[in-house]
């Protein structure tokens, strides 16, 4: 029941402020520690991210599945090679989607 009410307020939150919603969920997926917005820290900056995938039809699964897996290679010339770490299964599947919708929708 809990969750029930948790997805529901996430939801609506979703609905009336996408940004703060998710970035309280990068926030506390730890995503943070090597990601934002704006910039590049450890990771690429996800506006960066966001711009490299506009109109790519395969970029949400194939998103999806680097943040379940982890993986390198799409931005080793911003890294240095480094790679992302796998965050499946500490971090839900829904809330990886949702992740992923927020960083392409920016
Ligand atoms: C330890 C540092 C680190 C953390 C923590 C981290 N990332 Fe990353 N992330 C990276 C690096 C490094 C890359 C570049 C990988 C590459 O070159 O393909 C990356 C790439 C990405 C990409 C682009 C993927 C692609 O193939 O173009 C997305 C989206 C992303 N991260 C989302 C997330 C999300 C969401 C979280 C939290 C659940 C997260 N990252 C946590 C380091 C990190």
């Amino acid at each position: 029941m809990k969750r029930i009410i948790t997805a529901a307020a996430l939801a609506s939150a979703l609905i009336a402020a996408p940004a703060m919603a998710d970035l309280g969920l990068a926030k506390k997926s730890g995503c943070l520690a090597c990601h934002s917005v704006e910039k590049k820290i450890v990771g690429p900056a996800w506006k960066d991210v966001a711009v490299k995938y506009k109109g790519d039809t395969g970029a949400r699964d194939a998103m999806i599945a680097k943040i379940k897996k982890g993986g390198k290679g799409n931005w080793t010339a911003v890294t240095g090679g480094v790679p992302m770490p796998p965050y499946s299964p500490r971090v839900s599947d829904a809330n990886i989607e949702a992740l992923t919708d927020f960083i392409l929708g920016l």
